[in-house]
């Protein structure tokens, strides 16, 4: 059953659906085409709800489902899935491009515990149900802050909420970002939240988590800028 939003509780995001493009290309016709089984549209990703588990992943109900969000070329979730073949994962990516990226390096490398949706990461509860999954993974979302729309960020007080019911007790969520001021305006939401603060810093790279640090692909470029790494790891009791 998918849950009811009214009007006045929040508008959801809307996206153009791939088969309305007026302009497909090669990346576009991967998701339904080449891809198909690992790869999902805006229509097929939510046919998953409640079933990540039972049915595409094929694995038992306390198996791990792992989730990330806005993968990029997908230095992460590749890193994650051939690492932890034990763990499934899934990523949420709105680009085409880098969401055939991420599935076409997985796939390639050997992995088969991984599916990636084109969906967009506010209308998350349409893709999982409530507990269905476990860590979650968001890695330099875009800060908002030219134009500055902070409520479009992603760790703002609904999508907490949001993480919070839909991950299992004793998950963790990682959050990553170059951008100081969308930290800290997110640390504010997080600070009122149900999550328990595990570990955070205003410079991962001079802390101990540095050495289990997955350098991602933005990571890359702004270290590359002399900028420090802004990271919070959020633990669900
Ligand atoms: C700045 S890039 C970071 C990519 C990667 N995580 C990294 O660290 O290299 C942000 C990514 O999030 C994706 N994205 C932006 N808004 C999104 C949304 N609402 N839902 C899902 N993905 C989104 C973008 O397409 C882009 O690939």
């Amino acid at each position: 059953m998918k849950p009811e939003v009214t009007a006045t509780e929040y508008r959801r995001p809307q996206i153009v659906l791939t088969k309305s493009l007026k302009h497909p290309n090669a990346y576009t016709k991967a998701l339904d085409g080449e891809f198909r089984e690992f790869a999902f549209n805006e229509e097929r990703g939510p046919e998953n709800r409640g079933r990540w588990r039972s049915d595409i992943f094929g694995v038992k109900s306390e198996h791990p489902v792992d989730l990330e969000i806005g993968t990029g070329n997908g230095v992460h979730f590749q890193h994650h899935s051939l690492g932890k073949p034990e763990r499934c994962l899934v990523g949420v990516e709105l680009k085409y491009k880098p969401l055939i990226q991420t599935i076409r390096g997985a796939l390639k490398k050997g992995a088969r515990n991984a599916r990636i949706v084109r969906y967009h990461a506010f209308n998350l509860d349409l893709l999982f149900e409530a507990g269905e999954l476990n860590d979650v993974y968001i890695h330099f979302p875009d800060p908002w802050t030219t134009p500055r729309k902070p409520k479009n960020r992603i760790l703002n007080p609904r999508m907490l909420d949001l993480f919070f019911d839909l991950q299992r007790p004793g998950a963790k969520l990682d959050f990553k970002t170059d951008s100081l001021e969308a930290y800290r305006w997110s640390m504010e939401n997080v600070r009122q939240c149900k999550y328990k603060i595990e570990f955070e810093t205003e410079d991962l790279h001079a802390s101990p988590l540095a050495s289990e640090n997955v350098v991602t692909q933005f990571e890359r470029i702004f270290l590359r800028q002399g900028m420090k790494i802004n990271f919070v790891r959020l633990r669900k009791p």
